[in-house]
């Protein structure tokens, strides 16, 4: 069996989907694996290291792709997915919700992708969570950068020539990565607040030392899914709740928005009149921007500067962090080949009914088979 690594091509995508470590695991089971040239490099891991660990290299894609019975990615192939042969997997990041059309080329070239971030979050999967890995870091980088931004200092400093105040900050949405940004952001030494439309995440904030701003009613007791995530709100609510936030802004330095709902667009939590009564210099750092933002205004990819506040979106963030982002990513990849490859003969095994297989499975046998994307 021959797994093929690729590398990413698209703008701002630094991680790769295996490192040297995993790629030693693989040949530990009988896997020959070859790595496209300079997959690595990005997130400084350099093609000597794959030879060492046991890995071939192959020029470009379609050499490594071509007969591989496995193919992993971080994000979703372009025109390599041409370059597989039928019936190989697919694993990756393939963001199905915004890629729809994609699923069906997968099933037209007889692919069968497996997408991670539709890993359900029970206790057995917990290790292949990518959505998990990869927001953890993007909630911590998205301190760094606003701290990078923001032209005060975080912590407070009481000095000779005077004291300087701790930056406030506000986080908005206390899932993975906004409970990294509170932990990171109070490590700094700022005074943190977060807010959320899940109850559970209460206690969660304030566990960390942050100030929990939340419109509390009827309607929050239901506002989780049996997931663990978030519904949208209604409209009342959404309104309550933008008067809270409208008072809470304006004295906040910071904001880190990472609300999301997942296979909708972001909701929108901070509106242009709330940036106008914030204080210049301040900073408003939109994670949510791939998915609409939650800031109005927010360009995905770009700062822009509304109001006497940066605003900043950045484009896939967790690349940023590529060494460590990649390294998290590879080991929920290998957690996931568990599932699929029989560590003994490092043959394909798939039990596709097993839970955590039905969550991912897109396409099979040329046919679109996950309930969520059939037509
Ligand atoms: P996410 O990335 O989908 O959303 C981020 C946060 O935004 C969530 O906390 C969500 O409640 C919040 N949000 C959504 N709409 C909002 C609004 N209108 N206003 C304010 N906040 C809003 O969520 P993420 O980070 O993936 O985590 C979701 C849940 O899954 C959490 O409960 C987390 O603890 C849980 N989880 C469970 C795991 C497991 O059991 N294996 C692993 C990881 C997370």
């Amino acid at each position: 069996m021959k797994i093929a690594i690729l590398k990413e091509h698209q703008a701002y995508e630094k991680r790769v989907a295996a490192t040297p470590e995993t790629v030693r695991k693989l040949k530990g089971m009988n896997i020959d694996v070859v790595v496209e040239k300079d997959a690595g490099l990005n997130a400084s891991y350099t093609d000597a290291s794959y030879i060492d660990a046991g890995a071939t290299i192959a020029n470009d894609s379609k050499a490594a792709a071509g007969d591989a019975d496995i193919v992993l990615k971080v994000v979703r192939p372009d025109g390599e997915i041409a370059n597989m042969k039928r019936g190989a997997k697919l694993i990756a990041m393939l963001s199905p919700y915004n890629n729809k059309d994609a699923i069906k080329t997968y099933a037209d070239k007889g692919v069968d992708a497996f997408s991670l971030e539709l890993v359900p979050r029970i206790t057995r999967a917990q290790s292949m969570d990518v959505l998990s890995s990869q927001s953890n870091l993007a909630g911590y980088r998205a301190v760094i950068d606003a701290a990078a931004e923001f032209g005060r200092a975080f912590p407070m400093m009481m000095t000779a020539a005077g004291t300087v105040a701790p930056a406030r900050v506000l986080v908005m949405g206390a899932g993975v990565a906004g409970l990294q940004a509170i932990a990171t952001a109070k490590r700094l030494g700022a005074v943190v607040s977060a807010t959320d439309v899940r109850m559970a995440a209460k206690e969660q904030v304030q566990s960390l030392g942050g100030t929990f701003v939340m419109v509390e009613d009827e309607e929050t007791k239901q506002a989780e899914t049996s997931g663990g995530y978030a519904k949208e709100m209604s409209d009342a609510y959404k309104a309550k709740q933008a008067a809270l936030i409208a008072e809470t802004i304006k004295k906040q330095d910071i904001v880190i928005c990472t609300a999301l709902i997942p296979g909708r667009q972001a909701p929108r939590l901070v509106s242009d009149a709330m940036l106008k009564t914030m204080k210049q210099g301040s900073v408003v750092i939109d994670l949510a921007a791939e998915q609409g933002g939650n800031c109005e205004g927010s360009v995905l990819g770009k700062t822009v500067q509304l109001h006497g506040v940066r605003v900043v979106s950045p484009a896939n963030i967790a690349s940023s962090v590529a060494v460590d982002a990649s390294a998290l990513y590879a080991k929920n990849v290998l957690q996931f080949l568990t599932l699929i490859v029989d560590a003994k003969t490092g043959q394909l095994a798939i039990n596709w009914e097993d839970e955590i297989i039905k969550a991912t499975a897109l396409t099979k046998d040329g046919a679109v088979i996950h309930p969520n994307f059939k037509a």
